[in-house]
This record gives structure tokens, C-alpha cells and sequence, in this order.
């Protein structure tokens, strides 16, 4: 089966109530962590790459692992996902290099950091919105700007200031009938990274709120959440357990994940969690056995500690025994689809 549009499984995932995680990579191990998980669970993928992964791995080395990916699993539909894509340049190259899906974030200039105004929004996302669907890609597209890391991404948003950027439902509205977009990133509280909230959060900081009012007024428009990592207690325990220094921080709960999946969130964007189970694993290795030198010994548990934290989130989603429900459409077929 080859790679396929994004917008399949998200409408498959409305039409059944469920959401998929998609899950960011940077090299081999991650892309087997998920595909396992997957395969155990029965689940459709959606692999995501950023800008950062793409410069990281090399565009070539990541056509050909998920190509392998495709061959290995026939049995399952798999997205090719570029995150946070800060142009349409960068999104057309995504696409030249075999993506199936492409996020073009118009929320912030091209630089990735500075927040955009709705005009510029709307130019660049509809722009890649018709090149993309001209060949069959979905586009995913963000209105308001999430908090986090100011590194390659993000606009290095405190918590404070992010809440000043929140998604308007009103402009929502406007933004989906402006672009045509697929799937609509919204801004509710969140943040990339670890660092989200510093106590577990509220309705006044993660406004679940604002998903159910954009739902209400969106009702078919698949919303995605960002910065949805849950940071979890035991894996920051692990981390700091073996030598880490992470302060206390808390992460999105996965019951108000399960909140929003309830009211039009279906694609869920999960990357800092399997960064600490694979930090945490590795820091083990290096503590419990200081005389180990084989790549394959750490990167083994690493991977397998990724592994778990997919197939829990791939079961709290919902989407866990689905990928064998779904009826495949590739990107050339799509083409039609998006000419209506
Ligand atoms: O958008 C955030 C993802 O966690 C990707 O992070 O830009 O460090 O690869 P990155
Ligand atoms: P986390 O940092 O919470 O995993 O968010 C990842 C993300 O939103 C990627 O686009
Ligand atoms: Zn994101």
C-alpha cells in the first residue's frame, strides 16, 4: 500500500469517533517504534517529520525508511506528515520528496518564530492548499499560536504570552472557508515541549472550552491539537531517576485529549513524550551498565520505550483496530476528490 493522503484517516476517524496520534521522527528507531506499535495495535499511522527532522536525517534518508516502512507493513494505511511547514517552498519540497500530507503553518513568518497576521495567514495556506490538492495532498493549517520552544520552531511563546494567541473561533470560521484546508491546528493553551504547565492544568489554562465552541461551529472541519505530549510522572521518575535533571513539569492529561476527541479533535500531535521514554531508556542503559559500548544496546530499549508510549496512545485515541476498516485512496486518486 502506498503512502496516503492525511485526510483519509481524519475522515475515517470523524465518521467512527476516534483521533490518530501523529508522532514525530527523526531516525530509524522511531519509525520502527511506531510501525510496531502499530502493528500490534492494529492501527493506522501518521508519521510526521519537521523541519528540524528533515535538516536532521536528511530528506533522502527519511523517503527511503518510510518507503521500507511501506513495504514492511502492507497491511497498514501510513501518512507522511510534514510539521510545522513555514512555507509554501517548504511545503512543496515535503511534497517533491514523497509526503503524502503537509502542514503549512501560516501562524507565524516564514522565520518559524514571529507571529503572522490573518492576511498573511490565509495568502500562503490557500496558496499551498491549491498546489497541494492539485496532486492530491492534504494540508493541514494553524490559526493562533501555541507557546513552547523558540528553537527551529514556535514562537518561544511563555505560557503567559500564548494565551494571548488563542484561536478565535469567529476567524476559524473565516479561515476554513478562506483555505480549503483539510485540517485546522488550533491554538488552546498548549505549548511544544516539556515545560507546559507547572502545575496539572485547568479549564483556565488548557481551554478545552475553546474546542468544543469551534467544533459547535466547525462541526465537519477535523481539529488538530499541538504540544499534546501528557509528560508523564513516571517518565520524567526514569529520567531523573538515572542522573537527568528535569523540574517538575506537567503535560497535556489524556483525558482532555479524550474531551476533545469528543468534539471534532482527530489528529493528535505527540512528540515529547517518546523523547523522554527514549531518554529515560537510554540513561538506564548508560547507569546500570557503564562498560556498554554497542549503539544497539541502548537504542534497543530506547526504541522499545517509545514503542509503549504509541501503543498507549494509539489506545487511548481509539484508533487501535481501525487501519484494517479503511478504504485506501492514494494521492492520485485524491486528485479527483479534491476537484469537486
Ligand atoms: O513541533 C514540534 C515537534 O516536537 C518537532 O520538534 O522542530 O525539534 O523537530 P523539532
Ligand atoms: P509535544 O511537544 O507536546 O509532543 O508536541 C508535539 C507537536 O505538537 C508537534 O507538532
Ligand atoms: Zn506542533
Amino acid at each position: 500500500m502506498p503512502l496516503v493522503p492525511l485526510r483519509i484517516l481524519l475522515d475515517h476517524a470523524a465518521e467512527n469517533d476516534y483521533a490518530v496520534v501523529a508522532l514525530n521522527v527523526n531516525n530509524m528507531e522511531q519509525i520502527q517504534a511506531i510501525m510496531e506499535a502499530a502493528q500490534e495495535t492494529d492501527s493506522p499511522v501518521v508519521v510526521q517529520a519537521s523541519r528540524g527532522a528533515r535538516k536532521y536525517s536528511n530528506d533522502a534518508y527519511l523517503r527511503h525508511l518510510m518507503l521500507a516502512a511501506v513495504e514492511l507493513n502492507p497491511n497498514l494505511p501510513i501518512v507522511m506528515h510534514l510539521d510545522h511547514g513555514n512555507g509554501p517552498a517548504t511545503c512543496m519540497s515535503a511534497i517533491d520528496q514523497n509526503f503524502s500530507s503537509v502542514m503549512m503553518d501560516g501562524s507565524l513568518l516564514d522565520d518559524g518564530k514571529t507571529p503572522a497576521d490573518y492576511e498573511y495567514n490565509v495568502k500562503v495556506t490557500k496558496e499551498v492548499v491549491d498546489a497541494a490538492h492539485a496532486v492530491g495532498v492534504s494540508v493541514e493549517g494553524e490559526l493562533g499560536a501555541l507557546g513552547g520552544i523558540e528553537d527551529g520552531h514556535g514562537a518561544g511563546l511563555s505560557q503567559e504570552e500564548a494565551m494571548t494567541y488563542l484561536t478565535d473561533p469567529d476567524q476559524a470560521e473565516q479561515f476554513v472557508a478562506d483555505t480549503g484546508v483539510d485540517a485546522l491546528a488550533v491554538a488552546i493553551g498548549t505549548s511544544h515541549g516539556a515545560y507546559k504547565f507547572s502545575k496539572k492544568p485547568t479549564g483556565d489554562v488548557l481551554k478545552m472550552d475553546l474546542i468544543e465552541e469551534i467544533h459547535r461551529r466547525l462541526p465537519n472541519t477535523h481539529i488538530v491539537m499541538h504540544g499534546s505530549s501528557s509528560v508523564p510522572q513516571e517518565l520524567q521518575d526514569i529520567i531523573n531517576q538515572y542522573g537527568g535533571e528535569i523540574p517538575q513539569t506537567y503535560g497535556v492529561p489524556v483525558e482532555q485529549i479524550q474531551r476533545g476527541i469528543k468534539n471534532g479533535v482527530r489528529k493528535v500531535n505527540v512528540d515529547t513524550d517518546n523523547r523522554l521514554a527514549m531518554t529515560g531508556a537510554i540513561r538506564k542503559v548508560f547507569c546500570d551498565k557503564l562498560g556498554e559500548y554497542d549503539p544497539r544496546k541502548y537504542l534497543g530499549p530506547a526504541r522499545e520505550a517509545m514503542k509503549k508510549v504509541c501503543v498507549a496512545r494509539m489506545t487511548a485515541f481509539g484508533q487501535a483496530g481501525h487501519a484494517g476498516n479503511i478504504k485506501i485512496k492514494t494521492c492520485k486518486k485524491m486528485v479527483d476528490f479534491y476537484k469537486k
